[in-house]
């Protein structure tokens, strides 16, 4: 009768450690979200007003993958930039990631507000390794227009076809959900 007590709680409290664990991954993820949003975000508001569209769209080819990496290899967690319909084929959805996208239309649909719409789960591989998983949806806003939205000028088009043949993202209109943060950070037990 004590070893079943001593056993209920052991395995209590490794439950609450377990639970403890994934608040503080996910508070790792999403300060590094934080970060490369507002990393992003002051890098193309100062080259939009130096330079104008054509050289951000220049700019934001190469910068956004390098501050993305810079950021995910600083803090040895996987992180990126995705959506239902990206600009660079790298930013490509997973089957998985596709799905929460998915789900993400859903609850904007069902009203939810876009700014707080987010996702986690614990997910175990084949290999028996577990990772902590974790979206978050980004808005479209009115800056995001000039280079997402229905309305993009010819010549920066011209631009953006010329790196991005297979560009999927325009169309969108403010506060659509332009994409998505996601992480993925492996757990040490
Ligand atoms: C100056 C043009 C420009 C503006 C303005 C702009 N973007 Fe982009 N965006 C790009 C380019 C170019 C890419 C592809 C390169 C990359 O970032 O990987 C991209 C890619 C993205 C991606 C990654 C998914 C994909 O489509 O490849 C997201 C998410 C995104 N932009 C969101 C936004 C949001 C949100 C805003 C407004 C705050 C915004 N963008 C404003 C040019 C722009």
């Amino acid at each position: 009768m004590f070893i079943l007590r001593l056993l209920i709680v052991f395995f209590a409290w490794s439950n609450l450690l377990y639970a403890d664990d994934t608040l503080a991954y996910e508070e790792e993820g999403k300060v590094a979200i934080k970060e490369l949003a507002m990393s992003l975000k002051k890098s193309l508001k100062t080259v939009l007003k130096e330079s104008g569209p054509i050289a951000a769209v220049e700019y934001c080819n190469i910068a956004a993958v390098d501050i993305t990496d810079r950021i995910s290899n600083s803090k040895s967690i996987f992180l990126k930039r995705t959506s239902l319909k990206v600009r660079n084929k790298d930013n490509v959805a997973t089957s998985w990631e596709k799905d929460v996208l998915n789900n993400f239309e859903n609850r904007k649909r069902l009203g939810e507000s876009v700014n707080s719409i987010d996702y986690k789960e614990v997910y175990t591989d084949n290999n028996n390794k577990s990772f902590f998983r974790y979206m978050k949806a980004i808005p479209t806003g009115k800056v995001c227009l000039t280079c997402h939205g229905s309305n993009i000028k010819p010549n920066l088009r011209t631009r953006i076809n010329e790196l991005y043949p297979e560009d999927k993202a325009y169309g969108f209109e403010i506060g659509d959900i332009r994409g998505a943060f996601t992480i993925q950070i492996p757990l040490s037990n």
